[in-house]
């Protein structure tokens, strides 16, 4: 079934289950400059600030991603079919630093509707983003001790919100 564009408003997600079980694919770049990168993230969120829908994304900036999402204006979000998993176990594992991961992982990239980064042509929800906040966590600000045993390496996720400026997908699922 193609994708067919959604109004925020008759979107319907859990957004905790689509994040933690079923995963996105985060790209960051341009698709027509042939710039992009990708990877699978689950964590994150969706919801309103300042009046706008928006997607936060957390990053930590050893990800190759990290360097497309800071350098460009927006991103997508996307999530895929079951049978897509695996390859969303690919791009979650592998570094677009070292290989053509998008290729090894059978997925394919292509243009969104609203921004200059890159969707997926197998993905059943796209979400368009662009930048509007971005800050990395900060250690003193942690109010539980536990949160600190996530970050070994020191490597503290930035975080983004992007304002959602279009949503596409299969509305017999997400409408
Ligand atoms: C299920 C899953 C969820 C992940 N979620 C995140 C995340 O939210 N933030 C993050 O920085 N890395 C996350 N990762 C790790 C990156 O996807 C992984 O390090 C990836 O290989 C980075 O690719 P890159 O170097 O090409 O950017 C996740 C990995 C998996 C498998």
């Amino acid at each position: 079934m193609a994708n067919s564009p959604i109004a925020i408003e008759e979107l319907k997600l859990n957004s905790f289950s689509i994040f933690q079980e079923r995963w996105f694919v985060l790209m960051a770049g341009d698709f027509a400059e042939k710039k992009y990168n990708c990877m699978t993230i689950s964590w994150g969120s969706l919801g309103v600030i300042w009046e706008k829908p928006f997607v936060m994304v957390a990053v930590r900036p050893t990800r190759y991603t990290f360097q497309f999402i800071q350098q460009y204006p927006d991103f997508t979000v996307c999530a895929f079919p079951t049978e897509c998993h695996k390859a969303l176990e690919y791009l979650g594992s592998k570094s677009g630093r070292r290989e053509d991961k998008i290729a090894k992982s059978g997925l394919t990239a292509c243009a969104a509707e609203k921004v200059a980064a890159p969707a997926f042509a197998e993905a059943n929800l796209v979400l368009e983003c662009r930048k509007m906040y971005t800050d990395p966590l900060h250690e003193a600000a942690f109010l539980d001790p536990a949160i600190v045993r996530n970050y070994p390496n020191r490597d503290f996720h930035q975080l983004y919100f992007g304002e959602v400026l279009a949503v596409s997908g299969d509305r017999a699922l997400y409408c």
